[in-house]
Protein backbone atom coordinates (compact mmCIF):
# COMPACT_ATOMS: atom_id res chain seq x y z
CA UNK A 1 0.00 0.00 0.00
CA UNK A 2 1.49 3.28 -1.35
CA UNK A 3 1.53 6.73 0.83
CA UNK A 4 3.25 6.12 3.98
CA UNK A 5 6.34 8.33 4.58
CA UNK A 6 9.54 6.24 5.22
CA UNK A 7 11.38 6.64 8.87
CA UNK A 8 14.11 5.30 10.38
CA UNK A 9 17.42 3.23 10.23
CA UNK A 10 17.90 0.79 7.68
CA UNK A 11 22.08 -1.29 7.37
CA UNK A 12 23.27 -2.40 3.80
CA UNK A 13 24.11 -5.73 2.99
CA UNK A 14 27.41 -6.55 1.14
CA UNK A 15 27.23 -6.16 -2.29
CA UNK A 16 25.91 -9.24 -4.13
CA UNK A 17 27.66 -8.85 -7.78
CA UNK A 18 31.00 -8.62 -5.05
CA UNK A 19 30.35 -11.66 -3.55
CA UNK A 20 29.85 -13.48 -7.07
CA UNK A 21 32.92 -13.05 -8.43
CA UNK A 22 34.77 -13.53 -4.96
CA UNK A 23 33.36 -17.29 -4.24
CA UNK A 24 35.04 -17.93 -7.37
CA UNK A 25 38.25 -17.06 -6.68
CA UNK A 26 38.22 -19.17 -3.98
CA UNK A 27 38.88 -21.81 -6.77
CA UNK A 28 42.29 -20.59 -7.44
CA UNK A 29 43.71 -22.14 -4.02
CA UNK A 30 43.50 -25.07 -1.96
CA UNK A 31 42.96 -23.80 1.08
CA UNK A 32 40.26 -22.57 2.71
CA UNK A 33 39.05 -18.37 1.35
CA UNK A 34 36.67 -16.74 4.11
CA UNK A 35 34.05 -14.49 3.17
CA UNK A 36 32.94 -11.86 5.28
CA UNK A 37 29.58 -9.49 4.78
CA UNK A 38 28.33 -11.99 2.70
CA UNK A 39 24.33 -10.79 1.83
CA UNK A 40 21.94 -14.11 1.76
CA UNK A 41 20.51 -13.89 -1.44
CA UNK A 42 19.73 -16.00 -4.12
CA UNK A 43 22.26 -15.75 -6.74
CA UNK A 44 24.88 -16.63 -3.76
CA UNK A 45 23.03 -20.27 -2.90
CA UNK A 46 23.10 -20.87 -6.51
CA UNK A 47 27.07 -20.00 -6.79
CA UNK A 48 27.41 -21.93 -3.78
CA UNK A 49 25.83 -25.01 -5.23
CA UNK A 50 28.15 -24.26 -8.82
CA UNK A 51 30.98 -24.72 -6.54
CA UNK A 52 29.71 -27.93 -4.75
CA UNK A 53 29.30 -29.45 -8.43
CA UNK A 54 33.03 -28.86 -8.85
CA UNK A 55 33.70 -30.60 -5.67
CA UNK A 56 34.79 -27.27 -3.72
CA UNK A 57 32.23 -27.08 -0.08
CA UNK A 58 30.96 -24.13 1.16
CA UNK A 59 29.73 -23.35 4.54
CA UNK A 60 27.87 -20.88 5.65
CA UNK A 61 28.13 -19.11 9.55
CA UNK A 62 26.22 -17.02 11.09
CA UNK A 63 26.71 -13.30 10.23
CA UNK A 64 27.25 -13.37 7.01
CA UNK A 65 30.16 -15.78 6.53
CA UNK A 66 31.08 -17.72 4.40
CA UNK A 67 34.22 -20.40 3.97
CA UNK A 68 35.01 -21.70 0.62
CA UNK A 69 37.50 -25.00 0.63
CA UNK A 70 38.63 -25.79 -2.73
CA UNK A 71 40.94 -28.50 -1.80
CA UNK A 72 40.20 -30.70 -4.29
CA UNK A 73 37.86 -30.41 -7.50
CA UNK A 74 35.88 -33.35 -8.37
CA UNK A 75 34.56 -31.53 -12.01
CA UNK A 76 35.37 -29.05 -14.17
CA UNK A 77 32.05 -28.55 -15.80
CA UNK A 78 29.01 -25.62 -14.75
CA UNK A 79 26.15 -27.01 -16.22
CA UNK A 80 23.52 -25.22 -17.75
CA UNK A 81 20.63 -26.20 -15.38
CA UNK A 82 22.85 -24.08 -12.76
CA UNK A 83 24.20 -21.22 -15.77
CA UNK A 84 20.50 -20.49 -16.97
CA UNK A 85 19.15 -19.65 -13.67
CA UNK A 86 22.45 -17.35 -12.86
CA UNK A 87 24.67 -16.09 -15.60
CA UNK A 88 27.62 -15.04 -12.98
CA UNK A 89 28.33 -19.16 -12.86
CA UNK A 90 30.38 -17.88 -15.96
CA UNK A 91 33.20 -16.41 -13.38
CA UNK A 92 33.89 -20.10 -12.87
CA UNK A 93 35.54 -20.18 -16.46
CA UNK A 94 39.15 -18.22 -15.78
CA UNK A 95 39.44 -20.39 -12.31
CA UNK A 96 39.09 -23.16 -13.49
CA UNK A 97 40.83 -23.04 -17.16
CA UNK A 98 43.91 -21.69 -14.36
CA UNK A 99 44.01 -24.23 -12.38
CA UNK A 100 42.85 -27.43 -13.73
CA UNK A 101 43.51 -26.87 -17.29
CA UNK A 102 40.79 -27.54 -18.15
CA UNK A 103 36.71 -26.19 -17.71
CA UNK A 104 33.39 -27.14 -19.65
CA UNK A 105 30.75 -24.30 -19.01
CA UNK A 106 27.52 -23.64 -20.24
CA UNK A 107 26.80 -20.74 -22.70
CA UNK A 108 24.41 -18.40 -20.27
CA UNK A 109 22.03 -17.66 -23.33
CA UNK A 110 20.02 -14.23 -23.57
CA UNK A 111 18.11 -12.98 -20.51
CA UNK A 112 15.34 -10.17 -19.77
CA UNK A 113 17.87 -7.53 -20.40
CA UNK A 114 19.69 -8.08 -23.20
CA UNK A 115 21.76 -10.67 -25.29
CA UNK A 116 24.52 -10.83 -23.23
CA UNK A 117 27.37 -12.57 -24.76
CA UNK A 118 30.16 -13.71 -23.53
CA UNK A 119 32.71 -13.78 -26.49
CA UNK A 120 34.73 -10.66 -24.87
CA UNK A 121 36.00 -13.27 -21.84
CA UNK A 122 36.88 -16.07 -24.43
CA UNK A 123 38.79 -13.66 -26.83
CA UNK A 124 40.76 -12.93 -23.49
CA UNK A 125 41.28 -16.33 -22.62
CA UNK A 126 42.68 -17.49 -25.90
CA UNK A 127 45.06 -14.99 -26.33
CA UNK A 128 46.19 -15.99 -23.21
CA UNK A 129 46.72 -19.54 -24.87
CA UNK A 130 42.90 -21.61 -24.26
CA UNK A 131 41.83 -23.21 -27.00
CA UNK A 132 38.42 -22.65 -26.70
CA UNK A 133 36.07 -24.19 -29.01
CA UNK A 134 31.91 -24.07 -28.08
CA UNK A 135 29.99 -27.07 -29.03
CA UNK A 136 26.35 -28.03 -28.13
CA UNK A 137 25.34 -25.04 -26.35
CA UNK A 138 29.06 -25.81 -23.79
CA UNK A 139 31.92 -23.74 -24.03
CA UNK A 140 34.66 -26.05 -23.64
CA UNK A 141 38.48 -24.83 -22.82
CA UNK A 142 41.93 -26.31 -22.75
CA UNK A 143 45.18 -24.77 -21.73
CA UNK A 144 48.23 -27.07 -20.72
CA UNK A 145 49.56 -22.99 -18.50
CA UNK A 146 47.84 -19.99 -19.64
CA UNK A 147 50.56 -17.61 -20.34
CA UNK A 148 50.14 -13.66 -19.77
CA UNK A 149 48.77 -12.00 -22.69
CA UNK A 150 48.28 -7.79 -23.77
CA UNK A 151 44.57 -7.49 -23.46
CA UNK A 152 42.75 -4.96 -25.00
CA UNK A 153 38.93 -5.26 -24.11
CA UNK A 154 36.68 -3.91 -27.22
CA UNK A 155 33.74 -3.09 -24.67
CA UNK A 156 34.03 -2.88 -20.90
CA UNK A 157 32.62 -5.95 -19.17
CA UNK A 158 32.71 -6.65 -15.56
CA UNK A 159 32.40 -10.27 -15.14
CA UNK A 160 34.39 -10.09 -18.48
CA UNK A 161 37.37 -8.30 -16.90
CA UNK A 162 36.97 -10.51 -13.66
CA UNK A 163 37.07 -13.75 -15.24
CA UNK A 164 40.12 -12.95 -17.26
CA UNK A 165 41.76 -11.09 -13.89
CA UNK A 166 41.20 -14.22 -12.00
CA UNK A 167 43.05 -16.39 -14.47
CA UNK A 168 46.08 -14.38 -15.18
CA UNK A 169 46.59 -14.12 -11.33
CA UNK A 170 47.72 -17.84 -11.82
CA UNK A 171 48.91 -17.81 -15.84
CA UNK A 172 52.63 -18.05 -16.33
CA UNK A 173 53.94 -14.21 -16.78
CA UNK A 174 52.42 -10.88 -17.15
CA UNK A 175 48.97 -10.41 -18.19
CA UNK A 176 47.83 -6.32 -18.84
CA UNK A 177 44.29 -5.52 -19.08
CA UNK A 178 43.18 -2.42 -21.02
CA UNK A 179 39.95 -0.84 -21.14
CA UNK A 180 39.19 -3.08 -18.09
CA UNK A 181 36.00 -2.38 -15.68
CA UNK A 182 36.48 -0.33 -12.82
CA UNK A 183 33.78 -0.90 -11.15
CA UNK A 184 34.42 -1.50 -7.24
CA UNK A 185 33.25 -5.12 -7.80
CA UNK A 186 36.40 -5.24 -9.79
CA UNK A 187 38.67 -3.67 -7.24
CA UNK A 188 37.12 -5.87 -4.16
CA UNK A 189 38.06 -9.01 -6.11
CA UNK A 190 41.46 -7.78 -6.92
CA UNK A 191 41.87 -7.09 -2.98
CA UNK A 192 40.66 -10.69 -2.13
CA UNK A 193 43.07 -11.84 -4.91
CA UNK A 194 46.06 -9.60 -3.37
CA UNK A 195 44.93 -10.76 0.11
CA UNK A 196 45.67 -14.53 -1.84
CA UNK A 197 48.88 -13.40 -2.40
CA UNK A 198 48.15 -12.31 -5.86
CA UNK A 199 50.31 -9.60 -7.39
CA UNK A 200 47.69 -7.31 -9.54
CA UNK A 201 48.26 -3.29 -10.01
CA UNK A 202 46.20 -0.42 -10.94
CA UNK A 203 42.85 -2.17 -9.43
CA UNK A 204 39.81 0.44 -9.90
CA UNK A 205 41.82 1.90 -12.85
CA UNK A 206 40.56 1.00 -16.60
CA UNK A 207 44.81 -0.76 -16.85
CA UNK A 208 45.19 -3.82 -14.31
CA UNK A 209 48.67 -5.48 -14.34
CA UNK A 210 49.01 -8.89 -13.39
CA UNK A 211 51.74 -10.62 -12.71
CA UNK A 212 51.07 -14.74 -12.23
CA UNK A 213 51.91 -16.78 -9.59
CA UNK A 214 52.54 -20.58 -9.55
CA UNK A 215 49.77 -20.94 -6.72
CA UNK A 216 48.03 -18.71 -4.13
CA UNK A 217 46.86 -19.14 -0.36
CA UNK A 218 43.32 -18.69 1.62
CA UNK A 219 42.71 -15.03 2.71
CA UNK A 220 40.20 -13.66 4.84
CA UNK A 221 37.99 -10.67 3.70
CA UNK A 222 35.34 -8.69 4.10
CA UNK A 223 33.11 -7.85 0.80
CA UNK A 224 32.40 -4.34 0.33
CA UNK A 225 28.91 -2.59 0.81
CA UNK A 226 26.30 -3.38 -1.95
CA UNK A 227 26.21 0.60 -3.69
CA UNK A 228 23.12 -0.99 -5.62
CA UNK A 229 21.22 -1.63 -2.86
CA UNK A 230 21.93 2.04 -1.44
CA UNK A 231 20.54 3.87 -4.65
CA UNK A 232 17.33 1.34 -4.10
CA UNK A 233 16.74 2.63 -0.60
CA UNK A 234 18.12 6.55 -1.58
CA UNK A 235 15.04 6.53 -4.47
CA UNK A 236 12.71 4.34 -2.07
CA UNK A 237 13.42 7.49 0.30
CA UNK A 238 13.08 9.84 -2.40
CA UNK A 239 9.84 8.34 -3.75
CA UNK A 240 7.87 7.62 -0.37
CA UNK A 241 8.72 10.94 1.36
CA UNK A 242 10.15 11.38 4.47
CA UNK A 243 13.82 10.95 5.91
CA UNK A 244 16.01 7.76 6.30
CA UNK A 245 19.67 7.19 7.56
CA UNK A 246 21.29 4.34 5.61
CA UNK A 247 24.48 2.34 7.56
CA UNK A 248 27.24 0.51 6.47
CA UNK A 249 27.62 1.93 3.31
CA UNK A 250 30.27 3.48 0.82
CA UNK A 251 29.31 6.67 -0.70
CA UNK A 252 32.33 7.12 -2.44
CA UNK A 253 31.72 4.19 -4.58
CA UNK A 254 28.41 5.83 -5.09
CA UNK A 255 29.11 9.28 -6.65
CA UNK A 256 27.38 9.52 -9.85
CA UNK A 257 24.10 8.19 -7.95
CA UNK A 258 24.48 10.74 -5.61
CA UNK A 259 24.95 13.74 -7.50
CA UNK A 260 21.96 12.55 -9.89
CA UNK A 261 19.49 12.45 -7.17
CA UNK A 262 21.17 15.70 -5.93
CA UNK A 263 20.36 17.58 -8.77
CA UNK A 264 16.91 16.21 -8.72
CA UNK A 265 16.14 17.78 -5.40
CA UNK A 266 16.40 15.10 -2.79
CA UNK A 267 18.74 15.98 0.38
CA UNK A 268 21.55 13.87 0.70
CA UNK A 269 24.24 14.32 3.82
CA UNK A 270 26.98 12.05 3.63
CA UNK A 271 29.17 10.10 6.36
CA UNK A 272 32.15 8.18 6.04
CA UNK A 273 29.99 4.77 5.68
CA UNK A 274 26.23 6.33 5.96
CA UNK A 275 24.03 8.62 4.25
CA UNK A 276 20.97 10.69 5.81
CA UNK A 277 18.15 11.06 2.89
CA UNK A 278 15.37 13.47 3.06
CA UNK A 279 13.08 13.32 0.48
CA UNK A 280 12.32 16.46 -1.22
CA UNK A 281 8.98 18.18 -1.15
CA UNK A 282 8.84 18.94 -4.98
CA UNK A 283 11.54 16.64 -7.15
CA UNK A 284 13.02 18.07 -10.37
CA UNK A 285 13.39 16.14 -13.74
CA UNK A 286 16.99 14.97 -14.65
CA UNK A 287 18.54 13.37 -17.91
CA UNK A 288 20.58 10.50 -17.31
CA UNK A 289 22.77 8.26 -19.50
CA UNK A 290 24.09 4.57 -18.41
CA UNK A 291 27.81 4.21 -18.69
CA UNK A 292 30.00 2.13 -17.20
CA UNK A 293 31.86 2.91 -13.84
CA UNK A 294 32.24 5.64 -12.56
CA UNK A 295 29.52 6.95 -14.09
CA UNK A 296 25.57 6.29 -13.24
CA UNK A 297 25.15 2.45 -13.18
CA UNK A 298 22.56 1.01 -15.68
CA UNK A 299 21.27 -1.14 -12.43
CA UNK A 300 19.96 1.76 -11.39
CA UNK A 301 18.12 2.98 -14.21
CA UNK A 302 14.96 1.27 -13.69
CA UNK A 303 14.42 2.65 -9.99
CA UNK A 304 15.97 6.24 -11.39
CA UNK A 305 13.01 5.91 -13.79
CA UNK A 306 10.13 5.23 -11.30
CA UNK A 307 11.40 8.27 -9.51
CA UNK A 308 11.51 10.39 -11.98
CA UNK A 309 7.40 9.61 -13.00
CA UNK A 310 7.35 12.05 -9.89
CA UNK A 311 9.40 14.66 -10.96
CA UNK A 312 8.18 18.03 -12.56
CA UNK A 313 9.37 18.14 -16.47
CA UNK A 314 10.46 15.54 -19.12
CA UNK A 315 13.19 13.32 -18.40
CA UNK A 316 15.61 11.78 -20.89
CA UNK A 317 16.99 7.78 -19.86
CA UNK A 318 19.51 6.42 -22.21
CA UNK A 319 20.38 2.67 -21.09
CA UNK A 320 23.73 2.79 -23.17
CA UNK A 321 25.24 -0.80 -21.63
CA UNK A 322 22.04 -3.18 -22.12
CA UNK A 323 20.26 -3.09 -25.61
CA UNK A 324 16.44 -4.41 -23.77
CA UNK A 325 16.60 -2.68 -20.06
CA UNK A 326 13.20 -1.20 -20.60
CA UNK A 327 11.09 -4.24 -19.51
CA UNK A 328 9.69 -2.39 -16.40
CA UNK A 329 7.83 0.57 -18.17
CA UNK A 330 5.07 -1.61 -19.66
CA UNK A 331 4.55 -1.97 -16.32
CA UNK A 332 5.65 1.26 -14.97
CA UNK A 333 2.75 2.53 -17.91
CA UNK A 334 0.01 -0.01 -16.06
CA UNK A 335 0.10 1.80 -12.99
CA UNK A 336 -0.42 5.43 -14.85
CA UNK A 337 2.78 6.23 -15.16
CA UNK A 338 3.93 8.64 -18.39
CA UNK A 339 6.60 6.79 -20.56
CA UNK A 340 7.52 6.98 -24.34
CA UNK A 341 10.71 4.94 -25.47
CA UNK A 342 12.48 5.13 -29.05
CA UNK A 343 15.36 3.12 -29.03
CA UNK A 344 17.56 3.57 -26.01
CA UNK A 345 16.10 5.87 -24.76
CA UNK A 346 13.31 6.73 -22.48
CA UNK A 347 11.29 9.93 -22.20
CA UNK A 348 9.47 10.06 -19.01
CA UNK A 349 6.81 12.79 -18.61
CA UNK A 350 6.34 14.13 -15.39
CA UNK A 351 4.79 14.14 -12.22
CA UNK A 352 1.88 11.51 -12.87
CA UNK A 353 0.25 10.37 -10.32
CA UNK A 354 0.92 6.41 -9.91
CA UNK A 355 -2.39 3.99 -8.65
CA UNK A 356 -1.76 0.52 -7.60
CA UNK A 357 -1.84 -2.22 -9.76
CA UNK A 358 -0.88 -6.03 -10.28
CA UNK A 359 2.40 -5.68 -11.90
CA UNK A 360 4.76 -8.54 -13.16
CA UNK A 361 8.44 -8.25 -12.40
CA UNK A 362 10.94 -9.40 -15.30
CA UNK A 363 14.11 -8.86 -13.63
CA UNK A 364 16.38 -8.01 -10.42
CA UNK A 365 16.31 -4.44 -11.00
CA UNK A 366 13.09 -3.89 -13.21
CA UNK A 367 11.48 -5.57 -9.75
CA UNK A 368 12.94 -3.08 -7.44
CA UNK A 369 11.74 -0.47 -9.78
CA UNK A 370 8.20 -1.87 -8.91
CA UNK A 371 8.54 -2.15 -5.17
CA UNK A 372 9.32 1.78 -5.39
CA UNK A 373 6.31 2.59 -7.86
CA UNK A 374 4.18 0.56 -5.03
CA UNK A 375 5.79 2.63 -2.19
CA UNK A 376 4.20 5.97 -4.47
CA UNK A 377 1.42 4.59 -5.77
CA UNK A 378 -2.37 5.07 -3.80
CA UNK A 379 -3.53 2.00 -3.06
CA UNK A 380 -1.98 -1.72 -3.81
CA UNK A 381 0.39 -2.61 -5.80
CA UNK A 382 0.63 -6.56 -5.75
CA UNK A 383 3.98 -7.16 -7.71
CA UNK A 384 3.88 -10.99 -9.17
CA UNK A 385 7.63 -13.36 -9.73
CA UNK A 386 9.31 -11.65 -6.41
CA UNK A 387 11.74 -14.53 -6.87
CA UNK A 388 14.08 -11.93 -9.11
CA UNK A 389 13.96 -9.84 -6.25
CA UNK A 390 15.10 -12.43 -3.97
CA UNK A 391 17.66 -13.42 -6.49
CA UNK A 392 19.83 -9.74 -5.63
CA UNK A 393 18.66 -7.74 -2.60
CA UNK A 394 18.75 -9.20 1.09
CA UNK A 395 14.85 -9.22 2.60
CA UNK A 396 14.23 -6.13 1.38
CA UNK A 397 10.65 -6.14 2.31
CA UNK A 398 11.42 -6.17 5.85
CA UNK A 399 14.31 -3.62 5.23
CA UNK A 400 11.15 -1.42 4.30
CA UNK A 401 8.36 -2.40 6.84
CA UNK A 402 11.57 -1.61 9.29
CA UNK A 403 11.02 1.98 7.39
CA UNK A 404 7.55 2.23 8.00
CA UNK A 405 6.34 0.82 4.73
CA UNK A 406 3.07 -1.20 4.41
CA UNK A 407 4.58 -3.86 2.61
CA UNK A 408 4.22 -7.45 2.70
CA UNK A 409 5.04 -10.62 1.50
CA UNK A 410 2.50 -13.12 -0.26
CA UNK A 411 3.38 -16.62 -0.27
N1 LIG B 1 29.41 -7.67 -23.63
C1 LIG B 1 29.75 -8.21 -24.85
N2 LIG B 1 30.59 -9.29 -24.86
C2 LIG B 1 31.10 -9.83 -23.73
C3 LIG B 1 30.76 -9.28 -22.50
C4 LIG B 1 29.92 -8.18 -22.47
O1 LIG B 1 29.31 -7.76 -25.90
O2 LIG B 1 31.85 -10.81 -23.82
C5 LIG B 1 28.50 -6.51 -23.59
C6 LIG B 1 27.18 -6.86 -22.89
O3 LIG B 1 26.27 -7.47 -23.75
C7 LIG B 1 26.72 -5.51 -22.40
C8 LIG B 1 28.06 -4.82 -22.05
O4 LIG B 1 29.06 -5.52 -22.77
O5 LIG B 1 26.09 -4.81 -23.43
C9 LIG B 1 28.43 -4.80 -20.59
O6 LIG B 1 28.22 -6.08 -20.01
P1 LIG B 1 29.09 -6.63 -18.80
O7 LIG B 1 29.88 -7.79 -19.28
O8 LIG B 1 29.82 -5.53 -18.12
O9 LIG B 1 27.94 -7.17 -17.83
P2 LIG B 1 28.08 -8.43 -16.89
O10 LIG B 1 29.47 -8.55 -16.43
O11 LIG B 1 27.42 -9.60 -17.51
C10 LIG B 1 27.69 -7.19 -14.61
C11 LIG B 1 26.71 -7.26 -13.49
C12 LIG B 1 25.36 -6.74 -13.95
C13 LIG B 1 25.55 -5.29 -14.40
C14 LIG B 1 26.62 -5.22 -15.50
C15 LIG B 1 26.95 -3.80 -15.95
C16 LIG B 1 27.52 -9.14 -12.19
C17 LIG B 1 27.33 -10.53 -11.74
N3 LIG B 1 26.61 -8.65 -13.04
O12 LIG B 1 27.17 -7.99 -15.67
O13 LIG B 1 24.50 -6.78 -12.82
O14 LIG B 1 24.33 -4.78 -14.90
O15 LIG B 1 27.84 -5.83 -15.03
O16 LIG B 1 27.37 -3.04 -14.87
O17 LIG B 1 28.46 -8.48 -11.79
C18 LIG B 1 22.41 -6.90 -11.70
O18 LIG B 1 23.03 -6.99 -10.63
O19 LIG B 1 21.17 -6.70 -11.75
C19 LIG B 1 23.14 -7.03 -12.97
C20 LIG B 1 22.53 -7.31 -14.12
Amino acid sequence: MGGRPLEGTVRISGAKNASLPDFCAALLTDEPVVLGNIPEVRDISTMARVLSALGAETAFRVGGVAEVRAATLTSVEAPYELVKTMRASVLVLGPLLAREGRARVSLPGGCAIGARPINLHLTALEKMGASITVEHGYVEARAERLRGAEISFDTVTVTGTENVMMAACRAEGETVLRNAACEPEVEDLAALLTAMGARIEGAGTSTLRIQGMDRLKGAEHRVIPDRIETGTFIAACAIAGGEIEIRSCRPSDLRAVIDKFRETGVRIEEGPDNLRIRAPRVLRSSNVNTIPHPGFPTDMQAQYMTLMTQATGVSTITESIFENRFMHVAELQRMGASVRVEGRTALVTGPTPLSGAQVMATDLRASASLVLAGLGAHGETVVDRVYHLDRGYYRIDEKLRGLGADIERLT
